[in-house]
């Protein structure tokens, strides 16, 4: 197991590159699954999740080629209908073939994720829509076992919650259904406009991806197509959030900065300076971190894949914020180890109350989940001393050569291997 060693209290200065989006790449492979043909997608990251949705694919009887940011998928004629409990339990994101293989194959075995350690998170809202659109459903040992024998049909869905892989299941299902599917309270996220794009350039007719209301015309066939991901958002935010620690200055480059308005408000009310230039974002550290409030929202509120990490900046900010976290129920298990570094944090049902501190020193701490992990690494690089973070394979799921990026950047960050 790897450790992060990160020895704290450099300014970040310099250029980063943004990798392509893990939220959308994970989706955007599972939809090969429908296509008939070859894909070749690009700009896609290298990390652990996608080497999992790889492994999954070729175990369904895909063919899947990565080299050096692109994969190529040969979709044809692919026999299994299954996603194993040894997949799925190392990466949620594994039920998004769910709807895919319904769709296509007409039956569907896949392992029932359980709950994870930011929450309980239940599909059961996928099941509720694949239901509507026909398909007989049965949970049993564990596993999802899901039949239509005569193809899907189109329906009309209400989502009672939004839900973001939720969305992009029935999506999936209804582009070879038959006739209309229309979802209402739809995850309005743009990862899931990507998905509707690689979708619509595969021959589908989706509209209104990006908005509560989506409407997919069932077509007969997909066929294979070349796509590159967007960037990865979450990432950005990341490093746009880094920007603001004392005394740095970052330009976030192949990063549109969209998808992070509601980020990039936040951190000028707590006082960078952030510039959109032709080249990406550029952001200038405050002298004085101001505490700003936050509430987690669905797109396009603030995100709670960013929560931790915004946390790890009001820990040094001068004053107290308040924020709260409304999507999952657990996602505050950064918390204890920002104690352990000196933060003065307190839990309040689903609410962090923060009172910055003049500086956090450096603590051997542990990465408990891929986002709780960014926001250690954030501490880490503000912290007074050494600070290493154990269990780092949560870190690799999500964020590609984390400790180089931040190396570039002026920072002492290196990783160690670590025997036991
Ligand atoms: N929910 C239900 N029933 C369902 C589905 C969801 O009750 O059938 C609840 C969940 O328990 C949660 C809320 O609805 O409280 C929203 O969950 P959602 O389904 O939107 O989450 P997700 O699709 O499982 C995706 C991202 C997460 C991100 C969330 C929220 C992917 C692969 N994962 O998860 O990303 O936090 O949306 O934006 O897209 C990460 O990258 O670190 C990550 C966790």
């Amino acid at each position: 197991m790897d450790k992060i060693v990160i020895a704290g209290g450099r300014p970040l200065k310099g250029k980063i590159k943004i990798s392509g989006s893990k939220n959308a790449a994970l989706p955007i492979m599972a939809a090969t699954l429908l296509t008939e043909g070859r894909s070749e997608l690009s700009n896609m990251p290298k990390l652990a999740d996608i080497r999992t949705m790889g492994t999954l694919l070729e175990n369904l009887g895909l063919k899947v080629n990565r080299w050096n940011g692109k994969a190529k998928i040969h979709s044809n004629g692919y026999r299994g209908h299954e996603a194993p409990y040894e997949l799925v339990k190392t990466m949620r994101a594994s039920v998004l073939v769910l709807g895919p293989l319904l769709a296509r194959r007409g039956k569907a075995r896949v392992s029932l994720p359980g709950g994870c350690a930011i929450g309980a998170r239940p599909i059961d809202m996928h099941l509720k829509g694949l239901e509507a659109m026909g398909a007989k459903i049965k949970v049993e040992h564990g596993y999802v076992e899901a039949s239509a024998k005569k193809g899907l049909k189109g329906a009309r869905i209400h989502f009672d919650t939004v839900t973001v892989t939720g969305t992009e299941n029935l999506m999936m299902a209804g582009a070879l259904a038959k006739g209309t599917t229309v979802l209402e309270n739809a995850a309005r996220e743009p990862e899931i406009v990507d998905l509707a794009q690689m979708l619509n350039a595969a021959g589908a007719n989706i509209s209104g991806a990006g908005t509560s209301k989506i409407t997919i015309e069932g077509v007969d066939k997909l066929q294979g197509v070349k796509y590159r991901i967007m960037a990865d958002r979450i990432e950005g935010g990341t490093f746009l959030i880094a920007g603001c620690l004392p005394g740095s200055r970052l330009l976030i480059q192949e990063m549109d900065p969209q998808p992070l308005d509601a980020l990039i408000d936040k951190l000028r009310e707590v006082g960078a300076k952030i510039e959109l230039v032709p080249e990406g974002i550029k952001v200038i550290a405050p002298k004085k971190l101001r505490p700003v409030d936050i509430s987690t929202a669905p797109y396009p509120g603030f995100a709670t894949d960013l929560q931790a990490q915004f946390m790890a900046l009001m820990a040094v900010a001068e004053g107290s914020s308040v924020i709260r976290e409304n999507i999952f129920e657990n996602r505050f298990m950064h918390v204890g180890e920002l104690i352990r570094m000196g933060a003065e944090i307190k839990i309040e049902g689903n609410s962090a109350i923060i009172r910055g501190v003049k500086a956090l020193s450096g603590a051997p701490i542990m990465a408990t989940d891929l986002r709780a992990s960014a926001c250690l690494v954030l501490a880490g690089l503000a912290a007074e001393g050494i600070t290493e973070i154990s269990r780092v394979y949560h870190i690799d799921r999500g964020y590609e050569k984390i400790e180089k990026k931040f190396r570039k950047l002026g920072a002492r960050v290196k990783r160690v291997k670590v025997k036991y």
